[in-house]
């Protein structure tokens, strides 16, 4: 190990309390991008970005616009001459906090229990950003980094980046790179540091029934009148199988199968069902769901599969004995290789619209698109971040696909010219990123903070070009 590296490892632990207390404070702001720009939280968090990212010594620090999107932030260093450059990446928006009753201390008050920071967004994303922002910090205190990083701090990617496009467009020319990493991932387990070759793409779907101009009384009216809630269960319970499996037809018939290789892989990885269930809140006697003859990892990961994420039509409180006139659902599909987004969408749409009972009218609105990613590791960048994962954590590490969606990494990859991507991060199974009581391991943090330490190093020999 180079004099360089332990002297930033040094700096790195000696200064770990100083990175939990910023990123607190980053924690503590509520920049929920669910909530249309412009948006003043998220202005707050995108200048809190840009302080620490001047505070550690990056220039050029600035809040990136583009009309109409949440703040993206971005800094660089790029005096490392002769070395590759790093494109680093997180995002500092967070998911709507949810209900307030279900979270044990605030979703914006970080409070530290039992080795675990818990508040919303300190896992998904913010200690991604941070993890950047420490090893870098302990690398510019020793006067410098052994490679250029650039660095784009998202605020909308929680709600797909929609303006990514347009951000690639305006920024293109500035963010060159040899190498992309991403700190937005899960660890297959606490302690296992895990690298993502394989996102799952998302279509996003809304939907309406509607079979009245106005609610009725169902005394008076049930029996001849058709019910348009009950028509939007049947239409909604037609869309997958008794498996869960996709029942919409043709969707399914780009996807790939995996190679009996593929499998093999997912197979040898540590799997234990009672885990599992226990880490999902699986309550006792409710099956596993899914395609039989498919591994739980090939189902989540390279599987497409489909979820209601919301659903309304009368509240309970205040309901009445009526025909409620409509109701209205957000489907979600997620895609796999080599669907096409924007036929799923259509597709779906298509079927919604014609298949309803009792021609109800129906109406599909395409939410969002987003694509799916996936690249095969291998190459002196991936086996540079295998080696900095096992020295930072200590173990070696696994490759893992995922069944989330990160819409950044697909169109970002493609318009760097297919430089390597490393997804790695730090979300594990309990980490309830997206629910109430998120959290994060604080000893992963340590662990991964060295890691990038590591991995800056080892990336500064990667052949160029
Ligand atoms: N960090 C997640 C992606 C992720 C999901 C990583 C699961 C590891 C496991 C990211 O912030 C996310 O939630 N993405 C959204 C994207 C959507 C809004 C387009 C998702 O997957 O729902
Ligand atoms: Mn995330
Ligand atoms: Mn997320």
């Amino acid at each position: 190990m180079s004099a360089k590296v332990t002297k930033a490892l040094a700096h790195a632990a000696q200064n770990l309390g100083a990175t939990l207390d910023a990123l607190r404070e980053l924690a503590k702001i509520p920049s929920v991008s669910a909530e249309p720009p412009p948006n003043a939280e998220l202005a707050r968090s995108a200048a809190e970005v840009a302080a620490w990212m001047k505070r550690i010594g990056l220039e050029r620090v600035e809040v990136l616009e583009v009309p109409g999107a949440h703040p993206y932030v971005y800094g660089e260093w790029l005096h490392a001459q002769g070395a590759p450059t790093l494109l680093l990446y997180a995002h500092h928006d967070v998911q709507p906090p949810g209900r307030p009753t279900h979270w044990k201390t605030p979703a914006f008050e970080p409070t530290e229990r039992d080795g675990r920071l818990y508040g919303r967004g300190v896992v998904d994303d913010k200690a991604g950003a941070a993890i950047h922002f420490a090893a870098i910090d302990a690398y510019l205190q020793q006067g410098g980094l052994p490679v250029n990083v650039k660095l784009v701090i998202d605020g909308e990617e929680e709600i797909g980046s929609e303006h990514l496009g347009e951000f690639l467009a305006t920024y293109r020319e500035r963010l060159s790179a040899d190498c992309i990493v991403l700190t937005d991932t899960a660890n297959l387990a606490a302690g296992l540091p895990s690298v993502t070759y394989a996102l799952r793409g998302i279509v996003i779907v809304d939907v309406e029934v509607a079979g009245l101009d106005h609610p009725l009384h169902s005394g008076m009216w049930g029996g001849p009148i058709p019910d348009p809630v009950m028509a939007m269960c049947k239409l909604l319970a037609g869309l997958v199988d008794e498996h869960g499996k996709l029942a919409i037809p043709g969707i399914c018939d780009r996807v790939r199968p995996l190679t009996p290789s593929d499998r093999e892989r997912l197979a040898r990885l540590p799997y234990e069902e009672a885990a599992f269930r226990k880490d999902a809140g699986l309550l006792d006697g409710v099956a596993i769901a899914g395609e039989p003859g498919f591994n739980t990892y090939e189902l989540n990961w390279h599987r497409p599969s489909l979820t209601i994420s919301a659903l309304e039509a009368a509240p309970m409180k205040g309901a009445s004995n009526q025909i409620v006139n409509s109701a209205r659902a957000r489907i979600g599909v997620r895609t796999v290789p080599d669907m096409d987004g924007r036929e799923v969408a259509a597709l779906l749409s298509r079927h919604l619209e014609t298949s309803a009972p009792w021609g109800m009218r129906v109406t599909a609105k395409v939410h969002s698109v987003g694509g799916w990613w996936s690249t095969t590791p291998g190459g002196p960048a991936f086996e540079a971040c295998e080696r900095a994962l096992k020295s930072g954590f200590g173990v070696d590490s696994v490759y893992i696909g995922c069944g989330g969606s990160i819409p950044f990494v697909e169109p970002f990859a493609r318009v760097l010219g297919g430089v390597p991507a490393l997804l790695v991060g730090l979300e594990d199974p309990i980490c309830n990123a997206h629910s109430e009581n998120e959290s994060l391991l604080l000893s992963d943090f340590d662990k991964a903070i060295k890691s990038a330490i590591h991995l800056y190093d080892e990336l500064s020999r990667l052949p160029r070009g």
